[in-house]
């Protein structure tokens, strides 16, 4: 499955036309970059209007009781909305609370198997690998999501595999054949995957025979 990495209304609404978008990703970097000092509230409930699925938000402060607080209020604007929970010891704090509630959970800036299955065996509905901050490490992201997707099998967990961070082309064929249950692209990398010069030559070919 694809979900979109961003937080652009515009392009979330054009791209969701395609009818390929599961969900939709975004962080505080994300939308500081695409929308400068705006309103969360208005940015995010702008965002759900025109998608489909869980929109991940994530939290910014760094306490047990400000997290809680935090997930609260941006849980209120919508049950889409899916939690987005940095991966820490508070943070997993924080997680097992929510999932007790019901609440929607992404655990991220997840960099290897150990934290990842640490963020599943507490039943976070996400898990969000980020492939190329891993591989700015030197390491081998193909490995730390098949292991990861193969314990989950294993032992039943419900948590789904995202792979974030993505930069090439390459890194979305590789995370899907490791195992991810899902990629989150950004627009300029989603509409790539569109491109091939021999399709648009083809075309070109079949139309103009045809005129
Ligand atoms: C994933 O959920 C994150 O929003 C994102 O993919 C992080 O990517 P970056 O390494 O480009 O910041």
């Amino acid at each position: 499955m694809i979900f979109l990495d961003s937080s652009d209304p515009k392009e979330i609404k054009d791209i969701s036309a395609w009818g390929i978008v599961a969900g939709v990703t975004t962080n505080p970097l994300i939308i500081a970059r695409e929308a400068g000092n705006v309103d969360l509230e208005t940015r995010i409930r702008e965002i759900l209007a025109v998608s489909e699925g869980h929109v991940s938000v994530e939290l910014t402060t760094e306490t047990e009781e400000a997290m809680l607080e935090e997930s609260e209020l941006y849980h209120s604007w919508d049950k889409r909305v899916c939690i987005k929970v940095p991966f820490s010891e508070t943070g997993l704090r924080v997680l097992n609370k929510l999932v007790k509630r019901g609440v929607p959970t992404n655990v991220t800036c997840l960099m290897s198997f150990n934290q990842a299955y640490l963020a599943a065996l507490a039943g976070a509905t996400y898990v969000s690998i980020f492939s190329g901050r891993v591989r700015d490490m030197g390491y081998d992201v193909r490995s730390i999501i098949s292991e990861t997707r193969a314990i989950l099998d294993r032992e039943k967990l419900a948590s789904q595999i995202i792979v974030g961070s993505i930069r090439h082309l390459m890194d979305v064929n590789e995370a899907l054949q490791a195992g991810a249950h899902i990629v989150t692209v950004t627009p300029p990398i989603l509409r790539k995957m569109l491109w091939n010069p021999r399709t648009e030559e083809t075309i070109r070919e079949f139309n103009t025979a045809w005129a």
